[in-house]
């Protein structure tokens, strides 16, 4: 298994060159994007990496899938009538369905969406940012794991459109608290450093019916994890969603950091990193990576 995942990060590599660091938040766009990493964790506890899979980079809407199973770990099926359960076919970050559709985001693994999860956290817990954090470390295992201040501070300084989805959430009523506090834990969250070992460890619950290795007890039911694993299979790759499932067949959630984390239910989950995106904002080598890896699985019977 080691040198099969050094052997396809040898293959992704030849991807290093195309795509573009994600710029609309300045501080990303100071990322190399000559960075490779590659971490799987499977249920057994066996860790296999390649190239940086120990850099912390900033896991951005990787966030998402962390906020998503807290809001519904402490509001349930409730959530649902917040925020919906499809495709939205627009970009991550679009508005245009929000006004039309009275403020329901289509799913919350879009920006509007993530909003109004991150507002159902924000009414939960006492300090938000914090908790996420702390949920963070003890998934990972890893209790360094820190928020990035440049990071959050580059987002809030470029808030405008998120910002304008939150205001006009706000107004149709589904948002319970202030602008400002939500999107300050949302931007806190997707700013966490992490890298690839401690990506692919948080989310191997997703992978081991909700059991989370690191905690030592099970984090979620076996339900909770096949519905959220059905949501990335839909919704968590953007617009190529589609176009993802049909080359890699794997729940999968990127983010505009460069990371990607997928999960073969049952045995493992792998997270791969490289900062230059493709026109939909998910990693071009890393999803190269993934797709060599989803190829070869069942041929090499691991
Ligand atoms: O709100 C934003 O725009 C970022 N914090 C997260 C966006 C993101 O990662 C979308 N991903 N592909």
């Amino acid at each position: 298994m080691q040198s099969w995942i050094e052997d396809i990060h040898a293959r992704a590599r030849t991807r290093l060159g195309q795509g573009r660091v994600a710029s609309y938040i300045p501080a990303l766009a100071q990322q190399d994007p000559e960075r490779l990493g590659i971490a799987v964790s499977t249920n057994a506890g066996e860790l296999y990496t390649a190239g940086d899979a120990e850099t912390p980079f900033s896991i951005q809407s990787i966030a998402k899938v962390l906020l998503l199973t807290l809001a519904l770990r402490t509001h349930g099926e409730t959530l649902w009538q917040r925020v919906g359960l499809n495709p939205s076919g627009m970009p991550f970050n679009s508005l245009a369905q929000l006004e039309a559709e009275q403020g329901k985001p289509r799913n919350p693994f879009i920006n509007a969406g993530a909003i109004v999860v991150t507002d159902r956290l924000v009414s939960a817990f006492a300090t938000p940012p914090k908790h996420l954090q702390d949920v963070a470390r003890r998934l990972s295992g890893n209790a360094s794991i820190l928020i990035d201040d440049r990071v959050l501070a580059s987002e809030w300084q470029h808030r405008s459109r998120n910002a304008a989805a939150a205001y006009l959430m706000k107004a149709f009523g589904n948002l319970d608290n202030e602008v400002d506090e939500v999107l300050h834990t949302y931007f806190s969250c997707c700013a966490l450093a992490m890298s690839c070992i401690d990506l692919a460890v948080a989310l191997n619950f997703l992978a081991a019916d909700g059991h989370a290795r690191a905690m030592g007890e099970r984090f979620v039911s076996p339900g909770l994890t096949r519905r959220i694993n059905a949501i990335m299979t839909t919704c968590g790759m953007y617009d190529a969603a589609g176009d993802f499932a049909y080359r890699v067949g794997l729940p999968a959630k990127s983010g505009v950091g460069g990371g990607i984390v997928a999960v073969v239910p049952g045995r493992m989950t792998i997270c791969a990193w490289s900062p230059a995106l493709d026109g939909n904002g998910n990693s071009v080598a890393a999803q190269h990576a993934l797709e060599l890896f989803a190829e070869e699985l069942a041929p090499l019977g691991v």
